[in-house]
């Protein structure tokens, strides 16, 4: 039996394939059709998690691979206590941009840290709570660089990696995702309409 009457939703992806945008003209919609919504994110959506996100996008050279793992976890961890589980308990629908996969895409196949712990330690900061749906929102490397380039903004710490570890985040979503019931995987090369509208499809089939 659950424990929250909420329904969690997870957006995952590569950077550059558009699940911010997505995430956001999903909650708006979502809204206007009175649902209950709350956006949020990993990193960076509590006061402490905004810390940790400047030092892991601004100060990468201090910060080791386990430590940056561990930064991700403690963002999460502050992250469910004081707005997903709380959120959870009040009905709402939680769309967040990025979860624990992406600690294992990033971290686990990216970084090439301890998958089993980094499952352990998510799961830990999650109080064992899974997202009832995730997409995923499919994009090669390539295209997704080629985004983030033309964006012309400052490179974080991430989007500065090679493309070989591009290669293995990617590849470990791939991985994290396959046979599993709960993730829709999105083509990330459609418009951003057809994204959206098989993205919102999907959500109200599962509420
Ligand atoms: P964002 O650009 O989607 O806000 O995410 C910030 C960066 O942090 C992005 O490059 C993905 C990365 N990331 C991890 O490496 N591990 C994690 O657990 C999370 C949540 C994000």
């Amino acid at each position: 039996m659950r424990e929250y009457s909420g329904f969690l939703i997870s957006i995952e992806g590569i950077d550059g394939s558009g699940k911010s945008t997505l995430a956001q003209s999903l909650a708006k919609a979502l809204m206007e059709d009175n649902h209950p919504v709350i956006l949020t994110k990993e990193p960076g959506q509590t006061r402490l998690g905004k810390k940790i996100r400047n030092i892991l996008q601004q100060e990468k050279n201090l910060v080791c691979d386990k430590a940056e793992f561990l930064l991700f976890a403690a963002d999460r961890a502050q992250h469910f206590e004081e707005v997903i589980i709380p959120g959870l308990k009040k009905s709402k629908i939680i769309i967040s941009d990025r979860m624990a996969d992406s600690s294992l895409a990033y971290q686990g196949y990216g970084r090439e840290l301890n998958i089993e712990l980094i499952k352990k330690i998510n799961s830990w900061c999650m109080n064992s709570i899974t997202p009832d749906l995730t997409l995923y929102v499919d994009i090669d490397e390539k295209t997704a660089l080629e985004r983030i380039f033309r964006r012309k903004q400052l490179l974080t710490a991430f989007e500065k990696e090679s493309i070989t570890f591009w290669k293995r985040v990617k590849a470990g979503f791939e991985e994290i995702f396959k046979g599993k019931n709960n993730v829709i995987k999105i083509n990330g090369l459609q418009s951003q309409e057809e994204v959206f509208n098989e993205a919102y499809s999907s959500i109200i089939k599962a509420l």
